[in-house]
């Protein structure tokens, strides 16, 4: 998200205002690999909490605190010296501003001048958001609750983050938190960088494993297997960020690269993989997803195990792609590295600078899209916004090109452009190494706003046969209503390019994309929940149906798209869906994890007004006795 991108949400949400020790339960060794029936054992599972709702519906739900299945102090405690004291009561980031913080075991104080100037001035720092324990960067999903406040009489409660926090470093601890949810029948939230559009990485109640810990990267020349592939590989922990991985691989003789995304703070090993994972090297190389050698995981049964081509294969495919939070905890992930490349950028503006007539802002932007199939074609990438007056295409990427050849991939927009009397700026540069052009052109992102998000994907059909019908929905996408706007981030790549035949669970129609849309819907700050309610619908069915309407693909991306997406099955995975359906219901029969719209959770909802995890049960039969 570009600086003027922030200006904007910024504009549209007006801020208005125990412990004793106790010896440590003597769990199997977690170094030892598990075999397979020793990881599908969920014997020790507690036993769900059972509820009925208004209308008779009737669920097996997760345990809140105050309720006499929470487990006791006692019980806490244990954890907290099973995870070598690691363990913390999640305190929401902004109740530094706040005079006290409401939470569910009472009031605390949490006012503190000092923090809390460091909570405001950070709060559009994505990197100091990823630092906090649990925060989450777009914080719609948190209920946009306890944000910093020059009032400290605010209120600060709970919103919808969990309630205690694994500061985990080790597997043993990833363990210890995950077999604690089992066994207490507790939600249970995997946190890593916290970037999640839409609310996985936060969870009402939950206990909380953070990932953070995990930062160690490992490189070697030549990947010993299992499998076919010989050459670079990295291992890198599940805590590690794309800026980190990508600095490094800088740094050898000579420069090594992985297929990262585009956002230098987003994770690697967490649900940026487990979603797919696309970013500049996509077109040329698939998703990241399609570049993983092998996993180190903790499964929900508490084992730990490898998972590559030859063990755990169904595992492995399942990680890659198949949905974030859903079949195991990862621990590392082992990919191909390539060596970087020359490289060229190129930039476009369309703005106030040049024109205040919207219409010829729309003219520009549908002669771009209409030769993005071209773009791809020639193994390029590009990331776009289309913000109220403006298009900046910011930047085109081309690896392993010169500035020469990347103009004259654009030339035939440009002279499109020329001949339609389209004011614009372009520039394009030539870059040592893709790293330099990744360093310049890609711009910092900003966080701390409370805003909805969908997605759709538009193949080369679409493209080659509706290019006017899309920019009419992107149009609709920006202006859905006429008391609301959105803003679009774009992102031109084809896995096909580069990689033409999936190995992971990705959605098939991804190997002819062309371009990636997200959609986003600023939330005010204050709202009611029927003004989120209402606004979530516009989502739904005027700005992402707009999308699904001009387009044939069917498709889009678990990791940025609407939460509520009709038929996400087949949308986020088409034909693999049986597949992973299945899976979840092997690796995690349960539901010890949980992410909204992933495979296997067809029966589970959060009820209560954004509160409880709950599984909805058949109702009982007509009763036969007096
Ligand atoms: C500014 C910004 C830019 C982005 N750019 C890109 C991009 O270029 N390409 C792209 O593909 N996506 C991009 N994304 C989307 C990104 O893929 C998702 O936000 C993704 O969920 C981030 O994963 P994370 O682990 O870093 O974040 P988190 O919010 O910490 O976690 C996301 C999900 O993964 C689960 N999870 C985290 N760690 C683990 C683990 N170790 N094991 C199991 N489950 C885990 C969490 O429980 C949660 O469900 C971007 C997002 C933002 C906010
Ligand atoms: C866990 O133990 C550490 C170290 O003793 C302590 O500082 C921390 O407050 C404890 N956490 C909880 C939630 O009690
Ligand atoms: C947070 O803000 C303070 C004060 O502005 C600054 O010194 C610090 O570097 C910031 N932290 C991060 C992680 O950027
Ligand atoms: C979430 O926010 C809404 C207002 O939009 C409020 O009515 C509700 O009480 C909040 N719930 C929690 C758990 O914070
Ligand atoms: C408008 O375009 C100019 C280049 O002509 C650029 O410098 C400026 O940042 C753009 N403005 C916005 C808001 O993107
Ligand atoms: C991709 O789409 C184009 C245009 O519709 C078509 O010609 C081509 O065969 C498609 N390729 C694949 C792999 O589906």
């Amino acid at each position: 998200m570009s600086p003027s991108l922030r200006t904007l949400l910024l504009a549209a949400s007006f801020v208005p205002a125990a412990l004793a020790r106790i010896t440590v339960r003597n769990d199997p060794d977690p170094e030892a690999e598990a075999d397979s029936l020793d990881a599908l054992d969920f014997s020790d599972a507690a036993a769900p909490l059972a509820l009925t709702r208004p209308g008779g519906v009737h669920y097996a739900c997760k345990c809140l605190p105050g309720e006499s299945c929470w487990p006791s102090a006692q019980k806490w405690n244990t954890l907290n010296a099973t995870v070598n004291g690691r363990l913390r009561v999640h305190i929401p980031p902004g109740a530094v501003c706040h005079s006290s913080f409401q939470g569910p075991f009472g009031t605390v104080n949490t006012y503190d001048p000092v923090k809390c100037a460091e909570a405001t001035a950070n709060w559009s720092n994505e990197q100091w958001h990823v630092e906090q324990p649990g925060s989450n960067l777009w914080t719609y999903f948190t209920n946009d609750t306890c944000r910093p406040t020059t009032n400290p009489s605010d209120a600060c409660t709970l919103g919808y983050y969990g309630v205690y926090v694994i500061m985990a470093n080790k597997k043993q601890h990833v363990k210890a938190g995950i077999d604690f949810a089992r066994r207490n029948n507790i939600r249970l939230i995997v946190r890593n960088t916290g970037h999640d559009f839409i609310g996985r990485s936060t969870g009402y109640g939950a206990l909380i494993i953070n990932m953070h810990g995990f930062q160690d990267i490992t490189w070697t020349d030549n990947y010993k297997g299992p499998g076919s592939y010989k050459g670079g590989a990295v291992t890198i922990g599940a805590g590690v960020q794309a800026n980190t991985i990508l600095a490094q691989g800088h740094a050898k003789n000579p420069p090594r690269v992985v297929v990262t995304g585009e956002c230098p703070t987003v994770g690697i090993s967490g649900g940026f993989i487990q979603g797919g994972g696309h970013g500049p090297w996509t077109t040329l190389k698939g998703f990241s997803a399609d570049n993983v050698l092998s996993f180190e995981a903790i499964t929900a049964s508490g084992k730990y195990v490898t998972a590559n081509e030859k063990k755990n294969p169904d595992l492995f495919y399942a990680l890659k792609g198949g949905g974030p939070a859903s079949f195991a905890v990862i621990l590392s992930t082992t990919m191909k590295t390539f060596t970087d490349l020359p490289s060229a950028g190129a930039t476009l503006y369309i703005n106030t600078t040049h024109t205040f007539d919207p219409d010829v802002i729309w003219e520009g932007t549908k002669i771009f899209h209409k030769w993005s199939n071209h773009f791809v074609d020639n193994g390029l990438y590009a990331y776009y916004e289309i913000l109220p007056f403006t298009l900046r295409v910011r930047p085109w990427v081309a690896i392993g090109k010169t500035k020469a050849q990347l103009d004259s991939i654009l030339q035939p927009m440009i002279d499109e452009l020329d001949a339609a009397g389209i004011p614009y700026d372009f520039e394009s540069k030539a870059f040592p190494t893709f790293y330099d052009l990744y360093v310049d052109l890609f711009e910092p992102e900003a966080a701390g706003e409370s805003a909805l998000t969908g997605g759709w994907m538009f193949n080369h059909h679409d493209v080659a046969t509706n290019n006017d019908g899309i920019i009419e929905a992107l149009k609709t996408a920006t202006a859905p209503r006429s008391d609301l706007f959105g803003i679009i981030v774009g992102h031109l790549f084809n896995p096909g390019y580069g990689a033409p035949i999936s190995n992971s669970a990705t959605h098939p129609a991804w190997r002819n994309a062309t371009d990636f849309v997200i959609t986003v819907l600023p939330v005010p700050a204050g709202s009611s929940l029927a003004q989120k309610a209402d606004l979530q619908d516009v989502l739904t069915n005027v700005v992402d149906e707009g999308l699904r309407s001009a387009s044939t693909s069917g498709c889009t991306y678990v990791n940025e798209a609407d939460p509520y997406q009709p038929n996400w099955q087949s949308a986020f995975w088409g034909s693999e869906y049986p597949k992973l359906r299945a899976l979840r219901a092997k690796w995690d029969p349960l539901g010890v994890f949980y992410a909204v719209s992933t495979p296997g959770t067809e029966k589970w909802e959060v009820i209560d007004y954004g509160t409880r995890l709950c599984k909805r049960l058949p109702a009982p039969g007509p009763s036969t006795g007096q």
